[in-house]
């Protein structure tokens, strides 16, 4: 392994970690989205709508764990050089998206979280029920929810920019972008 043209191992298997909880949380959460509670129960029934909620519950709650390590694993460890170094285009428009990244992956399961408490429905992680924190407060609850829903679109671009600038520098430009964040060379 050239640990010095990669992220170290464990901040790269956070990152595929994390991108494919974020995808499913999205998809599980638009769902939720789109159909409501009294939708999703007609079209899966009480068991599968709860299983739903849930998984969508615990996804998110394994997010802000995996983002608080990685958030470590970033600050405590060299970021390898990019070879050839990006042209100044590319560093803005990249660091921006990645910083975006981190505080909209914070800050989903939080307000996820708050949005939960305040409308009285149990924060869940598996089986286990963690403390909400904030006493129930059905207006808040409404605001919450409305700000993670929105934050929610907020994500779907900047990883849609995302995914297009690593394909970009994938197949096209063909530089060492992909290869930093790799596992597997
Ligand atoms: C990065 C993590 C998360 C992402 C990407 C995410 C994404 C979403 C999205 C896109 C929606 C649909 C919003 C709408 O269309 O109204 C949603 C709904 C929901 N989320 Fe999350 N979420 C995350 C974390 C959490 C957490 C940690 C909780 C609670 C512990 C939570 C609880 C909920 C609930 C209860 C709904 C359903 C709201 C409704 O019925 O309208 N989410 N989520
Ligand atoms: C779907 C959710 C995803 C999220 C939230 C995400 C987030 C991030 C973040 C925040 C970084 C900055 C580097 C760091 O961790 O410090 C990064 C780097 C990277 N990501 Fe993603 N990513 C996702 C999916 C993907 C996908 C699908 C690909 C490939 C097609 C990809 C390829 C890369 C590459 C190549 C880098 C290294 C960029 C560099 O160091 O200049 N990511 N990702």
């Amino acid at each position: 392994m050239h640990e010095l043209d990669h992220y170290i191992y464990p901040h790269r298997v956070l990152h595929w970690l994390v991108a494919v909880a974020v995808l499913l949380s999205l998809a599980s959460g638009l769902t939720l989205g789109f159909l409501g509670y009294e939708g999703t129960l007609d079209l899966l029934g009480n068991a599968l709508t709860n299983l739903l909620y849930t998984s969508h519950k615990t996804l998110g709650v394994a997010i802000l764990l995996l983002m608080t390590l990685r958030i470590i694993t970033r600050l405590a460890f060299v970021v390898p050089d990019h070879e050839p170094p990006l042209n100044a285009f590319e560093r803005v428009v990249s660091t921006s998206v990645h910083h975006l990244l981190y505080a909209g992956l914070v800050a989903m399961p939080l307000v996820g979280w708050a949005a939960t408490a305040t409308g009285g429905f149990p924060v869940e992680f598996f089986h286990w029920h963690l403390p909400g924190l904030l006493g129930k407060n059905e207006a808040l609850s409404q605001t919450l929810f409305v700000w993670h829903e929105r934050l929610g679109w907020v994500l779907v671009a900047l990883i849609t920019l995302h995914v297009a600038g690593a394909l970009f520098h994938w197949r096209i430009k063909r530089d060492n972008v992909m290869k930093r964040m790799s596992l597997f060379d």
